[in-house]
């Protein structure tokens, strides 16, 4: 399987974000949205209405990462707005980690959970096998452009081994270019998202190619 690559918007320019879009658009499958609330992370981005403007102008699948508190009382309006994966993190869910992935999927959507660094893969071992993608964070969620934290690395093969699904998509996003990018596919990652090092470049394509 090739390398899911997922653009993140949160390094594209929120006053052109259709141009931003198109550019990466005819080179990946997946657009990444970073939502945050300003709660769960020290930092606001983006909500429900851009997510529904962006489904009017792009088929690519939208991988929906909420850095939000309490994700299960937003799912039902971003799957309104279009999103296709809600990836929500357990540190935000507290006991209600069951509940939102089931809330995920009776809508027929796809379902990821996250991790932050400081947060081991063994504590979501049990919900592994009850999701579509595990998103392992290289960087402290909250802004583009930080330094990839390798140690967290070490999840990866952590993840696979306690996947009984072969499908499973294992997600990788901060810090991610070139260098980084191979080191996290070598260990077994299949998706990765990149925010600053694509829409950063001057050869947009070229370094979407490099990721793949
Ligand atoms: C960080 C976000 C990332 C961010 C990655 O909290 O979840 O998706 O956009 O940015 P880069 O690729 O610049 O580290
Ligand atoms: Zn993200």
């Amino acid at each position: 399987m090739q390398t899911i690559i997922s653009p993140s918007i949160l390094s594209a320019d929120f006053a052109d974000l259709k141009t931003d879009i198109k550019k990466v658009e005819p080179y990946v499958p997946w657009l990444h949205i970073d939502v945050m609330d300003g709660h769960f992370v020290p930092n606001i981005s983006i909500g429900v209405p851009v997510v529904k403007s962006i489904r009017k102008i792009t088929s690519l699948f939208l991988d929906t990462h909420l850095m939000i508190e309490n994700p299960i009382k937003y799912v039902d309006a971003f799957i309104d707005a279009g999103a296709d994966l809600i990836t929500f993190h357990y540190e935000a869910t507290k006991e209600k980690t069951l509940e939102t992935i089931e809330k995920i999927k009776s809508r027929g959507k796809k379902v990821g959970i996250s991790i932050k660094p400081k947060t081991q893969a063994d504590e979501i071992k049990s919900y592994i096998n009850l999701v579509d993608m595990v998103l392992i964070m290289t960087v402290e969620p909250g802004f583009g452009g930080q330094k990839f934290m390798q140690d967290c690395t070490e999840k990866i093969p952590l993840v696979k081994k306690y996947s009984k699904n072969e499908n499973l998509i294992i997600q990788i996003d901060g810090g991610i270019n070139e260098t980084t990018g191979k080191i996290c596919t070598k260990l077994g990652a299949n998706s990765l998202v990149a925010g600053s090092y694509i829409y950063n470049s001057q050869d947009i394509k070229h370094a979407i190619e490099t990721l793949k």
